[in-house]
This record gives C-alpha cells, sequence and structure tokens, in this order.
C-alpha cells in the first residue's frame, strides 16, 4: 500500500510530509480500534527477537532513531509500528526553532536525505509534560542535546538541566555531541570537553535511586583515533554505551555528487549512502572495545539485510530513520521477521 501512498507523501515538501505524518497519527488515536488494527498489521513479535541490554529488557532490537519524535509526542503511536523502542529529541533545555526552512531535502535516486533542522524541538518541559500524562508501551531512550544558544564552555551545564528533568521519565540517556546542523556542537566529541559532560551526569546518576543507562552519539566522520580517544573514556568513565552513527557532512559518500547536491548546502546525509560508513564504525567500536561496549547501531538501515549486518558487526540494537522513511509503515515488521528467521 505504501507504493501508492509514498508518491503523495513525496509530492509534499520533506518536512510537511513530516508534520503531517505526525498529525495523521494523533487523528488516528480517536479512531476506534485503529491502534489495534495496525499492530496486527505491523507488529511481529517472536521471543528470538527479545534483547537484554544495559540492564534493560527489549521486546525486539529496533528502535527508531532520534529526530522523528522530536517533542516526544508520538512514541506510543510509533510502538503500533513493530518498534521495540524509540529515542526522542534531540531535546534541549529550552525550546528552540532550529535553522530557516528549507531544511530537509530528499535524494530520491540514492535512498538519501539531507537535513539541516538544527534540533528544533519544543524542549524538555513540553515532552515531560506529555509523558507524566501518556505512560510509554515500550521503552524509551531521551536524546538531549545542548541549547544552540549555549556556548560550549556552558554545555555541561545545559546537558545537566535537560538531564535532571527528564530523569524520572525515560529509560535510557542519549548525548548528542554530534549533530552536524549546530554550529560548533561536533567539537563537544573532544574529550576534556566530553568529560566534563560526562562526569557532571554520571554524578547526578549516583545521587538517584533508579539507574539510568547512558549512551553517547557519535559522528561517523571521526577518525580512528578520535573513535579511540572516546571508546577509551566511555570504558573509564562509566557510561553505558555508545550509538553510532548520526549523520555525514561529507557529500563523498553519494553517486552523484553534482550540482544539485551541492546546490542543497549544508546539512547531514542520511540514509543508503551512510551504511558503509555506519558498519565501518560499528565495527571498529566493537573490536577495539573487546565487545564490552554495547553498540546502538544506526545510518543507513534501509533493508532488513542491512540490520543483520549491522549485528553481525556487533551492535546490539539497530535504529532506522530514513529507511522507514523510504520503505513505509512495514518496514520493521519486514526486518523483525527477517532476523528470526
Ligand atoms: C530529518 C532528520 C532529523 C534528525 N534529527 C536528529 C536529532 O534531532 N538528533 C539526533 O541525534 N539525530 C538526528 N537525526 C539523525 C538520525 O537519528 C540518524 O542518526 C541518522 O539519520 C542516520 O540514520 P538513518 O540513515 O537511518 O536515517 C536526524 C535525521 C534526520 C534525517
Amino acid at each position: 500500500m505504501y507504493r501508492f501512498i509514498r508518491p503523495l507523501l513525496f509530492s509534499i515538501l520533506p518536512e510537511r510530509a513530516h508534520i503531517l505524518t505526525v498529525n495523521l497519527l494523533v487523528f488516528l488515536r480517536y479512531i476506534p480500534f485503529s491502534g489495534m488494527v495496525l499492530r496486527w498489521l505491523y507488529s511481529y513479535n517472536n521471543k528470538s527477537l527479545e534483547r537484554e541490554v544495559f540492564g534493560l529488557k527489549f521486546r525486539n532490537p529496533i528502535g527508531m532513531a532520534a529526530g522523528f519524535d522530536k517533542n516526544g509526542d508520538i512514541y506510543n503511536d510509533l510502538s503500533n509500528f513493530g518498534f521495540g523502542f524509540v529515542e526522542i529529541g534531540s531535546l534541549t533545555h529550552v525550546e528552540q526553532i532550529g535553522n530557516p526552512r528549507p531544511r530537509v531535502f530528499r535524494i530520491i535516486e540514492e535512498n538519501a536525505i539531507i537535513n539541516r533542522m538544527g534540533i528544533n524541538n519544543k524542549g524538555v518541559k513540553h515532552a515531560v509534560s506529555y509523558m507524566k500524562s501518556n505512560k510509554p508501551r515500550l521503552i524509551i531512550g531521551g536524546n538531549i542535546s545542548k541549547s544552540t544558544s549555549c556556548s560550549n564552555e556552558m554545555a555541561a551545564l545545559d546537558y545537566e538541566k535537560s538531564f535532571t528533568q527528564l530523569y524520572d521519565f525515560v529509560d535510557f540517556f542519549v548525548l548528542n555531541v554530534s549533530c552536524p546542523n549546530v554550529k560548533g556542537l561536533v567539537k563537544l566529541q573532544n574529550i576534556t570537553a566530553l568529560s566534563e559532560i560526562i562526569d557532571r551526569l554520571t554524578a547526578i546518576r549516583r545521587f538517584n535511586d533508579e539507574y539510568r543507562p547512558i549512551l553517547l552519539k557519535v559522528s561517523p566522520d571521526l577518525t580512528n583515533d578520535q573513535l579511540d580517544e572516546i571508546i577509551e573514556l566511555i570504558l573509564i568513565s562509566g557510561i553505558d554505551g555508545i550509538v553510532a552513527t548520526n549523520t555525514t557532512s561529507t557529500r563523498e559518500l553519494l553517486k552523484d555528487n553534482g550540482a544539485a547536491i551541492e546546490a542543497i548546502g549544508d546539512g547531514g546525509l542520511s540514509g543508503e549512502p551512510l551504511f558503509k560508513r555506519s558498519l565501518e564504525v560499528v565495527r571498529y567500536i566493537h573490536k577495539k572495545s573487546a565487545g564490552m561496549l554495547p553498540i546502538i547501531a544506526v545510518g543507513g538501515v534501509t533493508t532488513p539485510e542491512r540490520a543483520k549486518e549491522m549485528l553481525d558487526a556487533g551492535a546490539s540494537l539497530v535504529e532506522v530513520y530514513t529507511g522507514f522513511i523510504y520503505n513505509g509503515p512495514g518496514f520493521v515488521k519486514s526486518i523483525l521477521k527477517y532476523l528470526s528467521k
């Protein structure tokens, strides 16, 4: 059916299509039995798919990557499409509007997207107030990022505010220090800046009764030396894992990197062209950490086979975003069926 709906959706500007989809999901809540029908169509349960990772029990290893449910409004609606978990956000301490539009571009021939959203979101407070009255039916990762208005020097305090407010409402945290669309954010991947952020958050966690795993989301554009430093820091700092990877700033991964792509301008590339690099990063981290670091693999998973390749490379869990846009609502089920074969 998505074969017929996709051309319609793709005839609308990508960001409008996204807003329309979110509104449609909200509208469906008011149609009796719609959730049941969606689950019947799109979920797939099998004991062999269950996973226990960083102390949490996942009903399956496939999650929605950050950026789709930016505000933490539709995680339960997404659970109807078979996801084992949803990463909400990136959320910042205060609401922010992001970069000027247009800021999302489809590259249909390559099953890819370029975006420079710039972490537009309604802020942590909005997500918390929604979650208070809408108990999640699946595992929720809270992806937090530095507010754009905050300098890198003050970043640790900014992350701390989001972390503290969100602590009681999510199952695990992801620290986004790798979005290429916020000026200077990727510089927080340097060890001094990272240590300051991680030390603050782990200290707060120590004083809480409940333990929340903390993961770091890295860029695919890091060198092996930079990855080595990060892996070492994670292993000694007591945080729980790594999300690999965010979008890439390079255009070299595209088959056709011509004038049309240049005209789009800055932004992070996701989808099919990113897969090879993300897989390489996942494999590298797994090997370098001797399998000790739980990895959530994300980047270019556009087929069920690619999800399996990520798991075979050492990932414990896999997330999708662009693949879901191109394949539609049955994508997670097709991956889960393939994995349980
Ligand atoms: C439109 C769009 C918005 C995104 N927003 C975020 C975000 O707010 N925070 C984040 O950590 N990653 C964000 N991402 C990156 C994704 O979570 C993911 O890491 C990346 O797209 C690679 O996965 P994919 O190839 O399956 O899309 C965004 C991606 C897209 C396409």
